[in-house]
């Protein structure tokens, strides 16, 4: 729920939770006075009570409209009477002390009383007669010959209004209570729904700027919190990958340059001293002069060739080089490559051939170029330490449930087995001194094997053999 929401419903829930045991409470309360007080104190009464107190309060006010002499009139009376008898009151009009009219009969002593009571302006509107409880209005008339009239309103009532006042107190009290715990317990449930976690937050986005990007942000709170939270993670993710990359950037950037002055160096200064030695004129024959200049240019391809591989390999160490993946049957796929590589083997005296061990045609998802790049890399292997002439190469094409494998098998030198492990990794070589490549045929191989979500691995047995497996995913 969003926090706006959450945060108004929780509040209304407080205001009618509170509202609503108040209501209780004060039912439980009333109850409890009547029995404790043995009075009859119904919801009725008290509604009657109101109800009568603003029907004499209307007798009165229009009373006093009228002069004095007015009230003596005899229909007057009579309307009175009647007005005041269906609200169960009495009403009586005195010159004085002395009783003109009276709608109920009152001993001297209870009227002595009511007047001495009501003329008492500190007095509350109620009073005792004969044990009964009385609530009383009086209106007040200065008459010329200096003599006072009264119109007294006398209702009798059961329950007095001090339990009003009382009850009002405890209603009141009652409700703030009710309504400061609810407060309390909202501020509280929202103290732990929202103010941990973001202080959760703040701690992870402290130790975010002080460069720990270590530590995973968990989706805690509710509502806009946990997307804060979960925002929060995305962007350390994204920050640490970023930081990742940039480390990788410098790395890459430190192996190009260390790489270049290491191995590109070699053949660069042969190449130097064989243009030399022409310059000199060291190759004095037309022969030595065609030697030096073709031993130049060989090292000169070998040098275009280590950059095209230190290039490409750094491209894909940076994911800079998208795929572009095709669907395809491999079978086709090999025996077109195959094709391609069966001259460049025949003439270092090696045969190739295509096996094909497939029972139905598989297709694989694949970025045909690459790929390419791949067997040419191992085939160039399987073609430079082949160590034999009459050597065999064959590419085996199998299957299993989930995968096609391709099996690049020759049966030249092969790799020692605590090699093995290694011949994957960037500018490895089993034999440095040969200086035949630049190391990286196979790391690129690897690269983007797993590019296309593919595995390579190798198998080899000094003397007899070196099996590159590659595995890709059935499409
Ligand atoms: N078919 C193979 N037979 C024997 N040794 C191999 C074969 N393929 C790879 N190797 C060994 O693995 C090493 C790494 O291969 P690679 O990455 O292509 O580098 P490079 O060929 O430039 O030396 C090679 O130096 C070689 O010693
Ligand atoms: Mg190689």
């Amino acid at each position: 729920m969003h926090l706006t929401k959450r945060f108004f419903t929780m509040n209304a829930l407080a205001v009618l939770v509170s509202i609503g045991l108040t209501f209780l409470a004060v039912i439980i309360f009333v109850a409890a006075y009547t029995k404790v007080f043995g009075r009859e104190a119904g919801i009725k009464e008290f509604q009657k009570v109101f109800e009568v107190r603003a029907a004499i309060s209307e007798i009165k006010r229009e009373a006093l409209t009228f002069k004095f002499e007015q009230l003596l009139d005899h229909n007057y009376q009579q309307k009175l009477f009647d007005r005041v008898n269906a609200l169960d009151a009495s009403a009586i009009i005195l010159i004085n002390r002395e009783v003109l009219f009276a709608t109920h009969n009152f001993n001297k002593i209870d009227i002595e009383k009511s007047l001495m009571l009501s003329g008492d302006s500190s007095h509350r509107d109620e009073i005792e007669l004969e044990g009964k409880t009385y609530m009383f209005t009086r209106a007040d008339y200065k008459l010329p010959s200096g003599d006072m009239g009264i119109l007294l309103l006398l209702v009798p009532i059961k329950v007095k209004t001090s339990f009003y006042v009382l009850l009002g107190i405890f209603t009141v009290s009652f409700f703030t209570v009710v309504f400061l715990l609810m407060n309390f317990w909202i501020s509280y449930k929202f103290s732990r729904g929202i103010i941990l976690p973001i202080s959760r937050l703040k701690d992870a986005a402290i130790k975010i700027r002080e460069g720990d990007l270590s530590c995973e942000i968990s989706e805690e709170g509710e509502g806009e919190i946990q997307e804060l939270s979960r925002t929060l993670e995305l962007m350390r993710i994204k920050l640490k990958e970023s930081v990742y990359l940039q480390q990788k950037f410098d790395d890459n950037r430190k192996f190009l340059v260390s790489s270049i002055s290491h191995d590109l160096k070699t053949p660069v200064t042969s190449i130097k001293g064989y243009i030399e030695g022409i310059i000199d004129g060291v190759a004095k024959t037309p022969e030595k002069l065609e030697e030096y200049l073709e031993t130049a240019r060989s090292k000169a391809i070998l040098v275009n060739a280590m950059i095209d591989d230190l290039l490409l390999y750094s491209k894909l160490d940076l994911n800079q080089l998208p795929y572009h993946f095709e669907k395809s049957d491999l079978t086709s796929y090999f025996e077109d490559c195959v094709a391609d590589h069966k001259y460049e083997c025949e003439k270092a005296n090696l045969s190739l051939e295509l096996i094909n061990e497939l029972k139905e045609p598989v297709k694989v998802l694949i970025d045909r170029e690459r790929l390419k790049r791949v067997i040419q890399n191992i085939l160039d292997n399987a073609v430079m330490y082949a160590g034999k002439t009459n050597g065999k190469i064959a590419i085996l094409l199998r299957e299993t449930r989930t995968s096609a494998i391709i099996e690049i098998r020759d049966n030249g030198n092969g790799i020692p087995e605590n090699k093995l492990p290694f011949i994957f990794d960037r500018f490895y070589q089993v034999d440095p001194s040969r200086k035949s490549g630049s190391g990286l045929g196979l790391a690129i191989a690897k690269q983007i094997i797993e590019g296309q979500e593919g595995k390579i691995w190798a198998k080899s047995v000094v003397g007899e053999g070196t099996r590159i497996m590659i595995s890709l995913k059935k499409f």
